[in-house]
Protein backbone atom coordinates (compact mmCIF):
# COMPACT_ATOMS: atom_id res chain seq x y z
CA UNK A 1 0.00 0.00 0.00
CA UNK A 2 1.28 3.05 -0.57
CA UNK A 3 2.86 4.81 2.36
CA UNK A 4 0.22 8.22 2.51
CA UNK A 5 -2.26 5.71 2.75
CA UNK A 6 -1.41 3.65 5.56
CA UNK A 7 -0.57 7.08 7.86
CA UNK A 8 -4.04 7.90 6.26
CA UNK A 9 -5.45 4.96 7.97
CA UNK A 10 -3.60 4.81 10.84
CA UNK A 11 -4.72 8.21 11.72
CA UNK A 12 -8.32 7.30 11.05
CA UNK A 13 -8.13 4.92 13.26
CA UNK A 14 -6.95 6.85 16.24
CA UNK A 15 -9.24 8.59 15.40
CA UNK A 16 -7.69 12.05 14.41
CA UNK A 17 -5.62 13.09 11.70
CA UNK A 18 -2.15 15.14 12.37
CA UNK A 19 -0.21 16.73 9.85
CA UNK A 20 2.24 14.50 8.39
CA UNK A 21 5.32 15.84 11.02
CA UNK A 22 7.68 12.49 11.76
CA UNK A 23 8.02 13.92 15.68
CA UNK A 24 4.48 14.37 16.35
CA UNK A 25 3.65 11.39 14.75
CA UNK A 26 5.95 9.62 16.78
CA UNK A 27 5.34 11.02 20.19
CA UNK A 28 1.48 10.16 19.27
CA UNK A 29 2.92 6.46 18.87
CA UNK A 30 4.59 6.71 22.01
CA UNK A 31 1.49 7.45 24.31
CA UNK A 32 -0.03 4.70 22.18
CA UNK A 33 2.55 2.38 23.53
CA UNK A 34 1.98 3.70 27.01
CA UNK A 35 -1.71 2.92 25.98
CA UNK A 36 -2.97 6.29 26.38
CA UNK A 37 -4.59 7.96 23.39
CA UNK A 38 -4.55 11.15 21.35
CA UNK A 39 -7.81 12.13 20.06
CA UNK A 40 -9.60 15.03 18.60
CA UNK A 41 -11.51 17.07 20.48
CA UNK A 42 -14.63 18.02 18.38
CA UNK A 43 -15.21 18.85 15.03
CA UNK A 44 -14.25 21.96 13.57
CA UNK A 45 -12.11 22.48 16.75
CA UNK A 46 -8.29 22.62 16.10
CA UNK A 47 -6.84 20.31 19.13
CA UNK A 48 -5.93 17.28 20.72
CA UNK A 49 -7.29 15.56 24.36
CA UNK A 50 -5.07 13.38 25.86
CA UNK A 51 -5.53 10.52 27.76
CA UNK A 52 -2.84 8.15 29.53
CA UNK A 53 -3.99 5.09 32.09
CA UNK A 54 -2.07 4.53 35.13
CA UNK A 55 -0.59 1.22 33.44
CA UNK A 56 0.15 0.15 30.27
CA UNK A 57 -1.37 -2.77 28.85
CA UNK A 58 1.46 -4.77 29.70
CA UNK A 59 0.96 -3.66 33.37
CA UNK A 60 3.79 -1.19 33.33
CA UNK A 61 3.37 1.77 35.52
CA UNK A 62 3.03 6.07 34.12
CA UNK A 63 6.18 7.32 35.29
CA UNK A 64 7.41 11.19 35.45
CA UNK A 65 9.44 10.82 32.52
CA UNK A 66 7.22 9.10 30.66
CA UNK A 67 5.21 12.95 30.42
CA UNK A 68 8.05 14.31 28.68
CA UNK A 69 6.80 13.61 25.33
CA UNK A 70 3.86 15.22 25.54
CA UNK A 71 5.74 18.78 24.95
CA UNK A 72 6.18 17.21 21.08
CA UNK A 73 2.66 17.24 20.40
CA UNK A 74 1.17 20.24 19.35
CA UNK A 75 -2.46 21.64 20.71
CA UNK A 76 -2.82 19.50 23.55
CA UNK A 77 -6.22 21.17 25.15
CA UNK A 78 -7.31 18.56 28.00
CA UNK A 79 -4.69 16.20 29.29
CA UNK A 80 -6.35 13.43 31.67
CA UNK A 81 -3.47 11.02 33.99
CA UNK A 82 -5.98 11.09 36.88
CA UNK A 83 -5.00 7.69 39.09
CA UNK A 84 -1.36 7.30 37.72
CA UNK A 85 1.47 7.27 40.08
CA UNK A 86 2.57 11.14 38.40
CA UNK A 87 4.39 13.39 40.83
CA UNK A 88 5.43 16.99 40.70
CA UNK A 89 8.55 15.57 38.55
CA UNK A 90 6.49 14.55 35.70
CA UNK A 91 3.76 17.34 36.53
CA UNK A 92 6.77 19.39 35.24
CA UNK A 93 6.87 18.04 32.27
CA UNK A 94 3.29 20.22 31.24
CA UNK A 95 4.67 23.81 32.50
CA UNK A 96 5.00 24.79 28.52
CA UNK A 97 1.68 22.51 27.12
CA UNK A 98 -0.01 26.44 26.35
CA UNK A 99 -3.23 25.42 25.02
CA UNK A 100 -4.10 22.95 27.94
CA UNK A 101 -7.98 24.01 29.29
CA UNK A 102 -8.59 20.83 30.95
CA UNK A 103 -6.36 19.33 33.36
CA UNK A 104 -6.88 15.79 35.19
CA UNK A 105 -4.38 15.22 37.94
CA UNK A 106 -7.05 13.68 40.72
CA UNK A 107 -5.65 11.03 43.11
CA UNK A 108 -1.74 11.61 41.61
CA UNK A 109 0.81 12.70 43.68
CA UNK A 110 1.40 16.09 42.88
CA UNK A 111 1.81 18.08 45.77
CA UNK A 112 2.26 21.76 46.07
CA UNK A 113 5.51 21.82 44.71
CA UNK A 114 4.18 20.81 41.56
CA UNK A 115 1.31 23.09 41.39
CA UNK A 116 4.46 25.80 40.80
CA UNK A 117 4.88 24.26 37.09
CA UNK A 118 0.85 25.12 36.03
CA UNK A 119 1.39 28.73 36.89
CA UNK A 120 2.26 29.16 32.80
CA UNK A 121 -0.88 27.35 31.70
CA UNK A 122 -2.95 30.41 31.47
CA UNK A 123 -5.76 29.16 29.13
CA UNK A 124 -6.68 26.42 31.74
CA UNK A 125 -10.19 26.62 32.29
CA UNK A 126 -10.89 22.96 34.76
CA UNK A 127 -8.47 21.86 37.08
CA UNK A 128 -8.84 18.54 38.96
CA UNK A 129 -7.02 18.10 42.29
CA UNK A 130 -9.10 15.95 43.85
CA UNK A 131 -7.67 13.16 46.29
CA UNK A 132 -4.07 15.15 45.95
CA UNK A 133 -1.74 16.16 49.07
CA UNK A 134 -2.24 19.99 47.70
CA UNK A 135 -2.63 21.97 50.12
CA UNK A 136 -3.53 25.70 50.93
CA UNK A 137 0.23 27.16 50.61
CA UNK A 138 0.10 25.73 46.87
CA UNK A 139 -2.69 27.57 46.17
CA UNK A 140 -0.78 31.08 45.22
CA UNK A 141 0.53 29.53 42.27
CA UNK A 142 -2.62 29.15 40.90
CA UNK A 143 -2.95 32.51 41.27
CA UNK A 144 -2.17 33.60 37.61
CA UNK A 145 -4.36 31.11 36.49
CA UNK A 146 -7.30 33.72 34.79
CA UNK A 147 -9.37 31.43 33.27
CA UNK A 148 -10.02 29.34 35.75
CA UNK A 149 -13.58 28.20 36.17
CA UNK A 150 -13.53 24.75 37.51
CA UNK A 151 -11.16 23.43 40.43
CA UNK A 152 -11.69 20.45 42.22
CA UNK A 153 -10.74 20.25 45.92
CA UNK A 154 -12.12 17.59 47.47
CA UNK A 155 -10.18 15.51 49.53
CA UNK A 156 -6.97 17.61 49.26
CA UNK A 157 -5.69 19.62 52.39
CA UNK A 158 -7.40 22.88 51.80
CA UNK A 159 -9.83 23.93 53.71
CA UNK A 160 -13.35 25.16 53.44
CA UNK A 161 -11.68 28.87 54.38
CA UNK A 162 -8.67 28.02 52.55
CA UNK A 163 -10.77 27.51 49.12
CA UNK A 164 -13.11 30.79 50.00
CA UNK A 165 -10.13 32.84 50.53
CA UNK A 166 -8.60 31.57 47.16
CA UNK A 167 -11.66 32.21 45.51
CA UNK A 168 -12.13 35.94 46.61
CA UNK A 169 -8.49 36.20 45.40
CA UNK A 170 -9.19 35.23 42.52
CA UNK A 171 -11.83 37.53 42.20
CA UNK A 172 -10.51 40.77 43.34
CA UNK A 173 -7.91 39.99 40.34
CA UNK A 174 -10.65 39.78 37.58
CA UNK A 175 -11.81 36.74 38.00
CA UNK A 176 -15.27 36.35 39.24
CA UNK A 177 -16.32 33.17 37.52
CA UNK A 178 -14.09 30.88 39.50
CA UNK A 179 -16.01 27.55 41.06
CA UNK A 180 -14.03 25.38 43.50
CA UNK A 181 -15.73 22.23 44.57
CA UNK A 182 -14.80 20.55 47.51
CA UNK A 183 -17.29 17.30 47.65
CA UNK A 184 -20.77 16.40 46.71
CA UNK A 185 -22.54 19.11 49.16
CA UNK A 186 -19.81 21.78 49.50
CA UNK A 187 -19.40 24.05 46.09
CA UNK A 188 -18.73 27.46 46.04
CA UNK A 189 -20.14 28.69 43.48
CA UNK A 190 -18.51 31.81 41.75
CA UNK A 191 -20.81 35.21 41.76
CA UNK A 192 -20.54 34.73 37.85
CA UNK A 193 -22.60 31.85 38.36
CA UNK A 194 -24.67 32.88 41.15
CA UNK A 195 -25.99 35.54 39.27
CA UNK A 196 -26.32 32.90 36.11
CA UNK A 197 -28.67 31.05 38.06
CA UNK A 198 -30.89 34.11 39.61
CA UNK A 199 -31.46 35.15 35.55
CA UNK A 200 -32.07 30.84 34.91
CA UNK A 201 -34.71 30.96 37.62
CA UNK A 202 -36.32 34.34 36.61
CA UNK A 203 -36.38 33.30 32.82
CA UNK A 204 -37.54 29.68 33.92
CA UNK A 205 -40.77 31.13 35.98
CA UNK A 206 -41.36 34.13 33.25
CA UNK A 207 -41.69 31.21 30.34
CA UNK A 208 -44.52 29.49 30.20
CA UNK A 209 -42.92 26.33 28.82
CA UNK A 210 -39.84 24.79 29.54
CA UNK A 211 -38.57 24.41 25.91
CA UNK A 212 -38.15 28.26 25.49
CA UNK A 213 -35.40 28.93 27.96
CA UNK A 214 -32.71 28.30 25.62
CA UNK A 215 -29.61 26.49 27.22
CA UNK A 216 -26.68 25.46 25.74
CA UNK A 217 -26.07 22.04 25.06
CA UNK A 218 -23.05 20.87 22.66
CA UNK A 219 -23.82 19.93 19.09
CA UNK A 220 -21.65 16.45 19.17
CA UNK A 221 -21.44 15.52 23.26
CA UNK A 222 -19.03 13.51 23.78
CA UNK A 223 -19.42 11.47 27.51
CA UNK A 224 -15.41 12.56 28.71
CA UNK A 225 -16.19 16.58 28.48
CA UNK A 226 -19.66 16.83 28.59
CA UNK A 227 -21.17 14.34 31.12
CA UNK A 228 -18.11 13.21 33.35
CA UNK A 229 -17.24 16.36 34.90
CA UNK A 230 -21.82 16.55 35.94
CA UNK A 231 -21.29 12.98 37.57
CA UNK A 232 -17.75 13.37 39.29
CA UNK A 233 -19.11 16.67 40.89
CA UNK A 234 -22.55 14.96 41.77
CA UNK A 235 -22.79 11.14 41.81
CA UNK A 236 -19.48 9.24 42.36
CA UNK A 237 -19.33 10.29 45.43
CA UNK A 238 -22.17 7.63 46.61
CA UNK A 239 -21.81 5.51 43.10
CA UNK A 240 -17.62 5.30 42.76
CA UNK A 241 -15.01 3.57 44.37
CA UNK A 242 -15.99 4.21 47.66
CA UNK A 243 -19.12 3.30 47.50
CA UNK A 244 -21.34 1.58 44.97
CA UNK A 245 -25.32 2.66 46.30
CA UNK A 246 -27.72 0.34 44.18
CA UNK A 247 -24.39 -1.95 43.40
CA UNK A 248 -23.84 1.05 40.41
CA UNK A 249 -20.78 2.90 39.63
CA UNK A 250 -21.06 6.07 37.46
CA UNK A 251 -17.40 7.15 37.37
CA UNK A 252 -16.56 5.93 33.73
CA UNK A 253 -18.46 5.29 30.56
CA UNK A 254 -18.17 1.68 30.89
CA UNK A 255 -19.88 1.86 33.83
CA UNK A 256 -22.71 3.90 33.41
CA UNK A 257 -23.58 2.09 30.77
CA UNK A 258 -23.21 -1.41 32.19
CA UNK A 259 -25.78 0.12 35.04
CA UNK A 260 -26.51 -1.85 38.01
CA UNK A 261 -27.09 -6.05 38.41
CA UNK A 262 -30.91 -5.47 37.66
CA UNK A 263 -30.45 -3.53 34.73
CA UNK A 264 -29.59 -0.28 32.68
CA UNK A 265 -29.64 2.86 33.29
CA UNK A 266 -29.10 4.70 30.25
CA UNK A 267 -30.68 3.65 26.70
CA UNK A 268 -29.23 5.24 23.82
CA UNK A 269 -31.77 7.59 22.70
CA UNK A 270 -34.40 6.66 25.00
CA UNK A 271 -35.07 9.15 28.03
CA UNK A 272 -38.46 7.32 28.78
CA UNK A 273 -36.09 3.88 29.18
CA UNK A 274 -32.84 5.70 31.34
CA UNK A 275 -33.89 5.75 34.53
CA UNK A 276 -30.64 7.96 35.17
CA UNK A 277 -32.78 10.91 33.59
CA UNK A 278 -35.57 9.83 35.29
CA UNK A 279 -34.25 10.42 38.48
CA UNK A 280 -32.67 13.44 37.86
CA UNK A 281 -36.00 15.43 36.48
CA UNK A 282 -37.81 14.32 39.63
CA UNK A 283 -39.46 16.90 41.43
CA UNK A 284 -37.09 18.72 44.08
CA UNK A 285 -38.95 16.93 46.88
CA UNK A 286 -39.43 13.40 45.64
CA UNK A 287 -37.10 10.89 47.86
CA UNK A 288 -36.10 9.27 44.76
CA UNK A 289 -34.42 11.72 43.43
CA UNK A 290 -30.70 11.80 41.99
CA UNK A 291 -28.33 13.51 43.75
CA UNK A 292 -30.59 13.14 47.04
CA UNK A 293 -28.90 15.66 48.77
CA UNK A 294 -28.14 19.27 47.16
CA UNK A 295 -30.31 18.00 44.11
CA UNK A 296 -31.39 18.54 41.46
CA UNK A 297 -28.43 18.97 39.26
CA UNK A 298 -29.00 22.52 37.45
CA UNK A 299 -30.83 23.15 34.24
CA UNK A 300 -28.31 23.36 32.22
CA UNK A 301 -26.60 19.85 34.07
CA UNK A 302 -29.80 18.86 33.25
CA UNK A 303 -29.88 19.72 29.47
CA UNK A 304 -26.10 18.31 28.89
CA UNK A 305 -27.59 14.72 29.80
CA UNK A 306 -30.43 14.94 28.04
CA UNK A 307 -28.89 16.28 25.05
CA UNK A 308 -25.81 13.08 25.59
CA UNK A 309 -28.70 10.44 25.63
CA UNK A 310 -30.60 11.50 22.47
CA UNK A 311 -28.24 11.83 20.81
CA UNK A 312 -27.15 8.08 21.62
CA UNK A 313 -25.04 8.33 24.51
CA UNK A 314 -21.59 7.83 23.29
CA UNK A 315 -18.39 7.36 24.56
CA UNK A 316 -16.76 10.00 21.80
CA UNK A 317 -17.87 12.71 20.21
CA UNK A 318 -17.52 11.66 16.03
CA UNK A 319 -14.81 13.54 14.68
CA UNK A 320 -14.14 11.89 11.58
CA UNK A 321 -17.52 11.86 9.50
CA UNK A 322 -15.08 10.95 6.73
CA UNK A 323 -15.40 6.99 6.43
CA UNK A 324 -19.22 7.15 5.86
CA UNK A 325 -18.61 9.24 2.58
CA UNK A 326 -16.09 7.30 1.23
CA UNK A 327 -18.26 5.97 -1.69
CA UNK A 328 -17.51 3.94 -4.72
CA UNK A 329 -16.14 6.37 -7.26
CA UNK A 330 -14.24 6.05 -10.54
CA UNK A 331 -10.92 8.07 -9.30
CA UNK A 332 -9.02 6.02 -7.63
CA UNK A 333 -6.20 7.01 -5.43
CA UNK A 334 -5.72 8.94 -2.54
CA UNK A 335 -7.88 11.45 -4.45
CA UNK A 336 -10.74 9.01 -4.95
CA UNK A 337 -10.89 7.25 -1.74
CA UNK A 338 -10.53 10.41 0.52
CA UNK A 339 -11.08 14.33 -0.88
CA UNK A 340 -13.61 13.38 -4.04
CA UNK A 341 -16.21 12.20 -1.49
CA UNK A 342 -16.09 15.11 0.22
CA UNK A 343 -16.17 17.84 -2.54
CA UNK A 344 -18.95 15.37 -4.00
CA UNK A 345 -21.08 16.21 -1.01
CA UNK A 346 -19.88 19.78 -0.14
CA UNK A 347 -19.40 21.45 -3.01
CA UNK A 348 -20.51 19.72 -6.38
CA UNK A 349 -23.91 21.52 -6.24
CA UNK A 350 -22.08 24.83 -7.10
CA UNK A 351 -18.94 22.77 -8.32
CA UNK A 352 -20.24 20.33 -10.44
CA UNK A 353 -21.94 19.00 -13.70
CA UNK A 354 -25.46 21.51 -13.02
CA UNK A 355 -23.45 24.88 -11.71
CA UNK A 356 -19.84 25.68 -12.05
CA UNK A 357 -19.56 28.76 -10.00
CA UNK A 358 -16.46 30.62 -10.61
CA UNK A 359 -16.21 28.13 -13.63
CA UNK A 360 -14.94 26.08 -11.11
CA UNK A 361 -15.90 21.94 -11.47
CA UNK A 362 -14.60 19.82 -8.56
CA UNK A 363 -16.40 16.77 -9.60
CA UNK A 364 -13.07 14.61 -11.08
CA UNK A 365 -9.37 15.04 -10.18
CA UNK A 366 -8.48 16.74 -13.46
CA UNK A 367 -11.25 19.29 -13.18
CA UNK A 368 -9.99 20.17 -9.13
CA UNK A 369 -6.66 20.63 -11.06
CA UNK A 370 -7.49 22.72 -13.99
CA UNK A 371 -9.09 24.98 -11.23
CA UNK A 372 -10.85 27.86 -11.86
CA UNK A 373 -10.82 29.33 -15.41
CA UNK A 374 -7.30 28.57 -15.77
CA UNK A 375 -6.22 29.69 -12.73
CA UNK A 376 -4.90 26.87 -10.18
CA UNK A 377 -6.87 26.16 -6.71
CA UNK A 378 -4.04 23.43 -6.04
CA UNK A 379 -0.87 24.07 -5.52
CA UNK A 380 1.30 20.83 -5.13
CA UNK A 381 3.03 20.46 -1.71
CA UNK A 382 1.51 24.01 -0.46
CA UNK A 383 -1.72 23.79 1.13
CA UNK A 384 -1.52 27.91 1.88
CA UNK A 385 -0.73 28.76 -1.26
CA UNK A 386 -3.73 26.54 -2.14
CA UNK A 387 -7.37 28.40 -2.43
CA UNK A 388 -9.27 25.08 -2.49
CA UNK A 389 -7.44 24.33 1.34
CA UNK A 390 -7.36 27.96 1.95
CA UNK A 391 -11.22 28.99 1.63
CA UNK A 392 -12.49 25.90 3.71
CA UNK A 393 -10.77 26.63 6.43
CA UNK A 394 -11.97 30.00 6.66
CA UNK A 395 -14.16 30.98 9.78
CA UNK A 396 -17.91 31.03 9.53
CA UNK A 397 -18.46 34.38 9.25
CA UNK A 398 -16.09 35.01 6.15
CA UNK A 399 -17.24 35.96 3.06
CA UNK A 400 -14.87 33.72 1.29
CA UNK A 401 -15.35 30.90 3.06
CA UNK A 402 -16.46 27.84 1.22
CA UNK A 403 -18.78 26.20 1.13
CA UNK A 404 -21.01 29.53 1.39
CA UNK A 405 -23.58 28.55 3.38
CA UNK A 406 -23.97 25.39 5.50
CA UNK A 407 -21.65 23.97 8.08
CA UNK A 408 -17.95 24.64 7.43
CA UNK A 409 -15.96 21.22 6.41
CA UNK A 410 -14.90 19.04 9.85
CA UNK A 411 -11.35 19.60 10.66
CA UNK A 412 -10.91 16.18 9.59
CA UNK A 413 -11.82 17.05 6.51
CA UNK A 414 -9.86 20.00 6.27
CA UNK A 415 -7.09 17.88 7.88
CA UNK A 416 -7.22 15.24 5.24
CA UNK A 417 -7.63 18.25 2.14
CA UNK A 418 -4.44 19.74 3.98
CA UNK A 419 -2.39 16.35 3.39
CA UNK A 420 -3.33 15.92 0.16
CA UNK A 421 -2.07 18.54 -1.28
CA UNK A 422 1.16 18.63 1.49
CA UNK A 423 1.50 14.81 0.06
CA UNK A 424 1.37 15.98 -4.08
CA UNK A 425 -1.95 16.81 -4.87
CA UNK A 426 -2.19 13.20 -6.75
C1 LIG B 1 -25.65 10.78 48.76
C2 LIG B 1 -25.46 9.63 47.97
C3 LIG B 1 -25.91 9.62 46.51
C4 LIG B 1 -25.57 10.50 45.54
C5 LIG B 1 -24.71 11.74 45.62
C6 LIG B 1 -26.18 9.99 44.31
N1 LIG B 1 -26.87 8.85 44.57
FE1 LIG B 1 -27.85 7.68 43.23
N2 LIG B 1 -28.41 6.43 44.69
C7 LIG B 1 -28.13 6.59 46.02
C8 LIG B 1 -28.84 5.58 46.79
C9 LIG B 1 -28.80 5.43 48.31
C10 LIG B 1 -29.55 4.81 45.85
C11 LIG B 1 -30.49 3.68 46.13
C12 LIG B 1 -31.73 4.37 46.64
C13 LIG B 1 -32.97 3.72 46.31
O1 LIG B 1 -33.00 2.59 45.84
O2 LIG B 1 -34.00 4.42 46.54
C14 LIG B 1 -29.26 5.37 44.54
C15 LIG B 1 -29.78 4.88 43.35
C16 LIG B 1 -29.51 5.41 42.09
C17 LIG B 1 -30.01 4.87 40.87
C18 LIG B 1 -30.92 3.72 40.71
C19 LIG B 1 -30.19 2.45 40.41
C20 LIG B 1 -31.20 1.32 40.26
O3 LIG B 1 -31.29 0.53 41.19
O4 LIG B 1 -31.87 1.31 39.26
C21 LIG B 1 -29.55 5.68 39.86
C22 LIG B 1 -29.79 5.54 38.36
C23 LIG B 1 -28.78 6.72 40.48
N3 LIG B 1 -28.76 6.52 41.84
C24 LIG B 1 -28.18 7.75 39.79
C25 LIG B 1 -27.54 8.79 40.42
C26 LIG B 1 -27.04 9.92 39.70
C27 LIG B 1 -27.15 10.14 38.18
C28 LIG B 1 -26.46 10.73 40.61
C29 LIG B 1 -25.84 12.08 40.36
C30 LIG B 1 -26.63 13.03 39.63
C31 LIG B 1 -26.58 10.10 41.89
N4 LIG B 1 -27.25 8.92 41.75
C32 LIG B 1 -26.09 10.62 43.08
C33 LIG B 1 -27.29 7.53 46.59
C34 LIG B 1 -26.73 8.60 45.90
C1 LIG C 1 -23.69 27.30 -2.66
C2 LIG C 1 -22.74 27.26 -3.75
C3 LIG C 1 -21.31 26.89 -3.47
C4 LIG C 1 -20.84 25.77 -2.81
C5 LIG C 1 -21.64 24.66 -2.14
C6 LIG C 1 -19.40 25.84 -2.90
N1 LIG C 1 -19.01 26.96 -3.57
FE1 LIG C 1 -17.10 27.48 -4.04
N2 LIG C 1 -17.76 29.15 -4.98
C7 LIG C 1 -19.10 29.54 -5.06
C8 LIG C 1 -19.18 30.85 -5.69
C9 LIG C 1 -20.46 31.63 -5.92
C10 LIG C 1 -17.86 31.24 -5.97
C11 LIG C 1 -17.40 32.53 -6.60
C12 LIG C 1 -17.45 33.64 -5.57
C13 LIG C 1 -16.26 33.60 -4.71
O1 LIG C 1 -15.13 33.54 -5.21
O2 LIG C 1 -16.44 33.62 -3.48
C14 LIG C 1 -17.00 30.14 -5.50
C15 LIG C 1 -15.62 30.16 -5.60
C16 LIG C 1 -14.79 29.14 -5.15
C17 LIG C 1 -13.36 29.13 -5.27
C18 LIG C 1 -12.51 30.22 -5.86
C19 LIG C 1 -12.28 29.99 -7.30
C20 LIG C 1 -11.41 31.12 -7.88
O3 LIG C 1 -11.99 31.96 -8.53
O4 LIG C 1 -10.21 31.08 -7.59
C21 LIG C 1 -12.90 27.98 -4.69
C22 LIG C 1 -11.47 27.50 -4.57
C23 LIG C 1 -14.07 27.27 -4.24
N3 LIG C 1 -15.19 27.99 -4.54
C24 LIG C 1 -14.00 26.07 -3.58
C25 LIG C 1 -15.11 25.43 -3.07
C26 LIG C 1 -15.01 24.22 -2.29
C27 LIG C 1 -13.72 23.48 -1.93
C28 LIG C 1 -16.28 23.90 -1.92
C29 LIG C 1 -16.72 22.75 -1.07
C30 LIG C 1 -16.03 22.59 0.19
C31 LIG C 1 -17.17 24.91 -2.47
N4 LIG C 1 -16.41 25.82 -3.14
C32 LIG C 1 -18.55 24.91 -2.33
C33 LIG C 1 -20.19 28.83 -4.65
C34 LIG C 1 -20.13 27.63 -3.95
Amino acid sequence: MNKLIVILLGCLATGWIAGLQADEQSAIATVESYGGQVLGIAKDVEGVRVLIPPKTFEGRVLTDADLEVLKEIPGIMELDIKNAGIGDAGVAHLSNLASLERLHLEKTKITDAGLKHLTGLSNLVYLNLYGTEVSASGMDALKTLKKLKNLYLWQTKVSEDAAKSFQAAMEKSGNDALEINLGWEKELLSKARLAALKTQREALESSATEESTELVVAEDPDFATHIMPILEANCVKCHGEEKQKSKLRLDSYAAVMEGTPDGKIVVAGDLIGSSLFQLITLPADDDDLMPPKNGPLSENEIAQIRNWIVKGAKAEAEVVAVEETKVASKESGVFGEFILPILKERCADCHGEDKQKAKLRLDSLAATLKGADGEAIVVSGKPDESSLYARVILPADHDDRMPPKGDLLSKAQTDLIKLWITSGAE
